[in-house]
């Protein structure tokens, strides 16, 4: 028996935001908050705001989220880190996802995750060392009808091929304009987080939601059928 105190090797305290950076997002948080019944409902759109500041959700945020809401910071880490959208380290300024999901896999979404990875020298959840591509593998993103599809910050890009997708992403990375196959222009990973936390979208066709060609296929071979019967 020895009696050396027992030393436990605890993990400090995160550094809470600036006093202007807290104030701007107090301000923010206090719209999102406002919209719900119960404050601790607003977590979701909080760790997208976190994520339009910090590009992330870290220590930082977890405290600001739950100093919001009346959580605690374990509550809040139980939340960020079950949804696959919160991300726990630094993001480029775009976010590409392969779907891997079955049908884009044999469609040709295994190919391209592949050829990108080889391409931009990083793996699942990596980024490139210039800031710019963090490569994922996602799941289904309710696009089958148009597989194999990645998306770049959530925007689709349909019917990919491994030259296509490694084309995006060079132009990428080059600063050039890149423009999803449907739905509104490309902005940033932290810009998409804002309009994830619920504030307005003005870019131009965010709010087009036509179906397109392949998905009306289904219900237009069930209608030919149905007449003819
Ligand atoms: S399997 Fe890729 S979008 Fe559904």
């Amino acid at each position: 028996m020895t009696d050396q105190p027992i030393l436990l090797q605890l993990s400090s305290r995160p550094e809470p935001y600036p006093p202007h950076v807290r104030q701007r997002m107090e301000v923010d948080a206090k719209d999102i908050i406002a919209r719900y019944p119960q404050p601790r409902s607003a977590l979701l759109p909080l760790l997208h705001l976190v994520q339009a500041e910090d590009g992330y959700v870290g220590g930082t945020g977890i405290d600001f989220c739950a100093d919001q809401l009346g959580l605690t910071g374990a509550e809040v880490t139980a939340v960020a880190t079950f949804y696959s959208m919160y991300r726990r380290v630094p993001t480029g300024d775009y976010h590409v996802g392969v779907c891997t999901n079955t049908l884009c896999a044999v469609m040709g979404g295994d190919a391209i995750y592949e050829a990108l990875q080889q391409h931009l020298g990083v793996k699942h959840g990596e980024t490139t060392d210039d800031g710019t591509i963090t490569l994922e593998h996602i799941e289904c993103n309710a696009a089958c009808d148009y597989a194999p599809v990645i998306m770049v910050n959530w925007e689709f890009f349909d019917n990919q091929t491994p030259e296509s997708a490694l084309a995006i992403a060079d132009a990428l990375r080059a600063g050039h304009r890149v423009r999803p196959t449907r739905g509104a222009p490309l902005c940033t990973f932290r810009e998409t987080a804002r309009i994830l936390a619920g504030f307005p979208d003005d870019r131009p066709g965010a709010l087009d939601g036509a179906p397109g060609a392949p998905t009306l296929a289904g219900l237009q071979c069930a209608t030919t059928e149905e007449e003819a019967s």
